[in-house]
């Protein structure tokens, strides 16, 4: 199967374009959710993937690839639709959620190749879930977990005004060591809020910690890039890849929450 290179930086102008994942799909989702991710998914995931069986999906293709390439997913963003009363936020929605048929769109998983990275296409995939969540009555919200580590993925929800809503402790177990998780939340047709004031305080208070450290990371970034492309010129044996980091990773969860 002809895969992006990971460590090329994409070459000329892409021509992204979105669209639904599909069977034909199967082999590269499954194959960019090894790569970008450090648990594993079961291959019924993936089946409900490109099936849509209770999953709904989209997917970005680079159409000015060469042909047979070009309709290769290069990033995806995979959700479910959840009912409102029994997820874990139904606390913070409005008072009638725990009783009606109010939905929430859960985001599962969403990932970019990495040669197509910084470009907006994880945030076109996350407004394409915010536009179906929208178009959905009942939906109330958008929300997802992200280990609290993940600076780039934290950075990318609060530029697109998700809040932050919870700091959930331990809630990943990766190679036997526990992580930290956020709790974001996009409200859609009008949810909203219904936390105590200093709920909603200590979210805030988490969350500009994270965000702090999210600016700091960025302010680093250039300077972290040059150092390790040196790096790489003088060290290149020596250098063990964050790639081979995750492979390397045991994996100990089963459920299918954003990394
Ligand atoms: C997180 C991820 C999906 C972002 O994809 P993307 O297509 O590069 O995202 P976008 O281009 O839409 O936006 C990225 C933003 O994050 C910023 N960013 C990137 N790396 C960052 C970092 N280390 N720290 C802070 N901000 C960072 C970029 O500057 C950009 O903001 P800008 O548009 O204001 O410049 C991608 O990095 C990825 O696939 N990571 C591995 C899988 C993963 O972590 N998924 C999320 C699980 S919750």
């Amino acid at each position: 199967m002809p895969m992006v290179n990971p460590k090329s930086k994409v070459s000329g102008r892409p021509k992204i374009c979105y669209r639904p994942i599909l069977p034909s799909d199967l082999d590269t989702i499954e194959h960019l959710h090894g790569k970008l991710f450090p648990i594993r998914y079961e291959s019924l995931f993936f089946q409900d993937v490109v099936n849509g069986h209770d999953i709904v999906s989209w997917g970005a293709v680079d159409r000015s690839r060469p042909d047979g390439q070009s309709d290769e997913l290069i990033g995806f963003v995979t959700a479910r639709i959840v009912l409102a009363k029994e997820s874990e936020i139904v606390d913070i929605l409005g008072y009638d959620s725990s009783k009606s048929d109010q939905t929430l769109i859960y985001i599962l998983t969403l990932g970019v190749v990495d040669a197509y990275r910084n470009l907006g296409i994880a945030s076109s995939l996350i407004r394409e879930v915010i536009k179906y969540a929208s178009s959905i009555p009942t939906c109330r919200a958008v929300y997802l977990h992200v280990i609290s580590y993940n600076n780039a993925a934290i950075f990318l929800y609060k530029k697109m005004s998700f809040k932050c809503i919870r700091r959930l402790q331990g809630f990943y177990l990766i190679n036997g060591q526990h992580y930290d998780s956020y709790l974001f939340v996009y409200y859609v047709n009008g949810g909203r809020s219904a936390c105590s004031p200093l709920e909603f305080l200590t979210g805030i208070v988490s969350c500009m910690r994270s965000g702090l450290k999210s600016i700091a990371a960025r302010l680093c970034r250039n300077e972290e890039r040059k150092i390790s492309r040196w790096a790489k010129c003088k060290e290149n044996h020596s250098l063990v890849s964050s790639t081979h980091n995750k492979k390397n990773m045991a994996i100990e969860f089963t459920r299918y929450e954003c990394v």
